[in-house]
């Protein structure tokens, strides 16, 4: 059943999108991602149960969520990960997964079974030397095959991929080659903030910079319609099967249409992806209160943007969040 939204903010955004962290444990070490020192990884009683994932996206859906995504960590480590798939296609919303794809041969007769069609496969670099570089361990090959076979059995794959300067940045035209006789997505995702991230814009790439290096080799480039909740713009090179997006956090971030909401994997609502300030939606449930007066407190104190985050003067708010393993993008 559907259900009207009802978690409006202040600026009249309606958030009927869901991302909810299940681990915060990951079978990979990105450098942008997690911290050199390693994280702390949170006590599994402070862990929302399978059970608690469940019932609270169900409270969710009854205030218009309509689409919820698994994030992590790596999401597809939780156990019982089927179990959970089952319950919450039950609850009748669109479910999507972004995963780093090791282990996803395991799962896509689950995901054919249950409806799960959208996978955002968080993929680098495609050089095997580099992958192991960035991830600091060797799983690209099992990746690269699992991407080929998610494509092949007809899921909506896209490929997330973070530029660095003078790491991957090379690669660019090389991604959008994929996309040449293949039904695939790839975004380019500027270089975020986060605690413990090491952070410098010099190390970033621009759309500006990415656009410049694509059209210089392509001049047909066509662009495509995005809906006003897309958080990249998306193009295609004219006769090319796929398509690729941009999405441009740090020079044009695109928060006029946010319609997310966040929740980590011990049970904290984020209303932004920058936001310093987290709710404790778990704590409340264990203790038997509806959690909708907290959901609805929570997002009326949403910014309009980054969480008010200005990155030229202040430049340590991001310290304040968490680290990006944690929250799950
Ligand atoms: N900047 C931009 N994107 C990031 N991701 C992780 N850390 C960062 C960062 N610092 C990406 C991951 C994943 C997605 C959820 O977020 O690569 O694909
Ligand atoms: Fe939404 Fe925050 Fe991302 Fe902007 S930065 S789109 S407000 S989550």
């Amino acid at each position: 059943m559907m259900h009207k939204p009802q978690i409006i903010d202040s600026f009249g955004r309606a958030h009927t999108y869901l991302r909810i962290s299940l681990t915060d444990r990951c079978n990979l070490r990105c450098f942008y991602c997690m911290p050199e020192e390693g994280v702390e990884l949170t006590e599994r009683s402070q862990i929302m149960t399978l059970e608690e994932i469940v019932a609270i996206s169900r409270e969710f859906v009854e205030l218009g969520i309509d689409t919820i995504r698994l994030t992590g960590g790596e999401p597809l480590l939780r156990k019982n990960f089927a179990f959970l798939i089952k319950e919450l296609s039950d609850l009748g919303v669109t479910l999507k997964l972004t995963t780093n794809g090791i282990l996803l041969d395991k799962y896509f007769d689950l995901f054919e079974e249950t409806g799960l069609r959208k996978i955002n496969v968080s993929l680098d670099t495609l050089d095997k030397v580099k992958a192991a570089f960035i991830s600091k361990r060797d799983y690209f090959d099992r990746i690269m095959e699992n991407v080929r076979e998610g494509i092949r059995r007809g899921f909506e794959i896209k490929l997330n991929v973070v530029l660095i300067k003078g790491t991957n940045d090379q690669e660019i035209l090389d991604f959008i080659r994929l996309t040449k006789h293949q039904n695939l997505n790839v975004k380019f995702i500027e270089f975020m903030p986060f605690k413990g991230n090491q952070w410098d814009w010099s190390k970033g790439v621009s759309e500006q910079e990415i656009l410049k290096t694509v059209t210089n080799e392509w001049t047909n480039l066509q662009t495509l319609q995005s809906s006003v909740h897309s958080t990249s713009k998306n193009f295609q090179v004219s006769g090319f099967q796929g398509s690729f997006g941009i999405i441009s956090t740090i020079t044009h971030p695109f928060c006029e249409g946010c319609n997310r909401i966040r929740l980590t994997a011990d049970g904290k609502m984020k209303n932004c992806l920058f936001a310093t300030q987290e709710f404790d939606l778990l704590g409340h449930f264990r203790t038997g209160r509806k959690l909708t007066p907290l959901i609805h407190e929570n997002i009326q104190s949403k910014k309009f943007s980054r969480d008010g985050m200005n990155l030229e003067m202040d430049a340590k708010h991001y310290e304040l969040n968490r680290s990006m393993i944690s929250i799950g993008g």
